[in-house]
């Protein structure tokens, strides 16, 4: 492609860009093909010869986009409701530009120390300790593996190099994310060495309920080596008693991880920060910017207190002659603490988010998120014919109309089936719940209130 033809098509591209986040509102926000639908309309083999880019471009807005599910549509509640900002776009699009591959500090010096200065910022606006050593990886669950990896590290050194290590077990709240599972499976916890704490009237863990695991266990010659507290549960964002658990891991010894893949920007909301008390004492936590920081998908932070414990867990008695470079004590090879050893330039985004909107203009869209979210909760409580399932922690609402699960399964497909919202669901306390989520910077009072009207206009 000729420089002459990239800019041309590049703004088209551009154009066609501007124009979908300004009409995104116009395009029903869930796709809803039939299964296989796009199998069929593209050719089964690809082109021998290399077609221009308009066709492609063409076929781009005619075959792909009405199949997808639009996620930066300010009505899309589902899951957790996400936004790819302006300035997160344009980061994202000079990083693919450039390719930078920064493994290792030479590789790209200045991807590695953007990286440095971008999570030290967001360190210190989520009031997070001086030490915590911050690294981006892709997804929560590539981030919560490697402090799993980390505790383990910790606690069975000998496993890295024999591969053996007594029974490790890992406790978590019965409603933290399976990630953490999978996580400690990949680790070689073990599935059955996994304990899912019980949680209270307000989803939270228990702390006595962990306590008397713990114990167990150490009766039974086990060694419990992890805790993850979850700041932000996905089902209903319950936050877990930081402080509780904080205290008996230490009592016992044992890493502490917190999964605020998704509250973990809460921490920047002075009414909010409390329930991070004690952060400061955990040994690693993760937070999500591409679920509530308004950067595109993907950039996970991982922050760790004991960086060099995170660097030993992946250390091997030889490291490849390409691989090998002089060490300059402000030099930070990032590819030493992560298993990937390609790294993207993700921090580029992340920087243009925070340096575009400033943390002041951050925090007031957070604010604004939930107190749309309190708003909501306040119209379905004055709504007898439906009830809140969870309590309100941070932008995310669940409810339900007051009937069968039958007649609530009604509802959800009815709403999403409208093309004017998308939410999600849940199951709570044996019973189908709704799960409305506001996360996405264009999401405004309107878009709320017309959705409940939408609503109970159908019950
Ligand atoms: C609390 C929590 N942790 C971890 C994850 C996994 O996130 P990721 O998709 O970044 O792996 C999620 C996803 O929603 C989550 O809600």
């Amino acid at each position: 492609m000729s420089p002459e033809e990239f800019r041309a098509a590049a703004h088209q591209v551009v154009d066609w860009m501007a124009d979908y986040l300004r009409d995104v509102r116009e395009y029903p926000v869930l796709a809803n093909p039939e299964p296989g639908a796009l199998i069929d309309r593209l050719p089964a083999h690809g082109p021998e010869t290399g077609e221009p880019m308009a066709a492609i471009l063409d076929d781009f807005q005619k075959l792909i986009v009405p199949g997808l599910t639009h996620w930066n549509h300010p009505r899309f509640f589902a899951f957790f409701s996400i936004t790819a900002s302006g300035p997160g776009i344009l980061g994202e699009m000079l990083s693919s530009v450039l390719n930078v591959q920064h493994m290792l500090w030479k590789a790209s010096p200045a991807a590695t120390e953007l990286e440095q200065v971008t999570l030290g910022w967001l360190r210190e606006w989520l009031k997070l300790p001086p030490e915590y050593f911050g690294l981006i990886h892709d997804t929560a669950s590539t981030a919560s593996m490697h402090a799993i990896l980390a505790a383990r590290e910790l606690a069975a050194p000998e496993a890295r190099i024999s591969g053996e290590h007594p029974p490790l077990i890992l406790y978590k709240s019965e409603h933290a994310h399976n990630s953490i599972d999978k996580g400690a499976v990949v680790v070689g916890v073990g599935a059955a060495n996994i304990r899912h704490i019980a949680t209270d009237s307000d989803f939270r863990m228990r702390p006595e309920a962990l306590e008397a695991s713990i114990e167990q266990d150490l009766a039974a010659g086990k060694k419990p080596f992890c805790v993850v507290a979850t700041m932000g549960t996905t089902a209903m964002t319950s936050a877990d008693p930081l402080e509780a658990i904080l205290r008996i891991a230490g009592k016992h010894g044992l890493w502490v991880h917190v999964d605020a893949a998704y509250g973990g920007p809460a921490a920047l909301l002075e009414e909010l920060r409390p329930m991070f008390n004690g952060i400061e004492q955990a040994d690693s936590m993760v937070l999500n910017p591409h679920k509530w920081l308004f950067t595109p998908f993907d950039l996970s932070i991982l922050y760790t207190r004991r960086p060099e414990i995170l660097r030993r867990s992946l250390a091997l008695s030889e490291v490849p002659a390409y691989l090998r470079v002089a060490q300059h004590e402000r030099a930070l090879n990032y590819s030493e603490y992560t298993l990937p050893l390609g790294r993207r330039f993700r921090s580029l985004k992340l920087w243009f988010v925070l340096r575009y909107y400033g943390r002041e203009g951050i925090v007031r869209v957070l604010r604004e998120h939930v107190r749309l979210a309190q708003s909501l909760a306040g119209w379905i409580r004055e709504d007898r014919r439906f009830e809140l399932s969870a309590p309100v922690v941070f932008s995310l609402v669940c409810f339900r109309y007051k009937g069968s699960d039958q007649e609530n399964r009604a509802l959800f497909e009815q709403i999403n089936a409208s093309g004017e919202a998308f939410l999600s669901s849940t199951e709570l306390n044996g019973k189908f719940v709704l799960r409305w989520a506001i996360g996405n910077m264009g999401t405004t009072e309107q878009d709320v209130r017309e959705t409940w009207e939408m609503i109970r206009s159908f019950v």
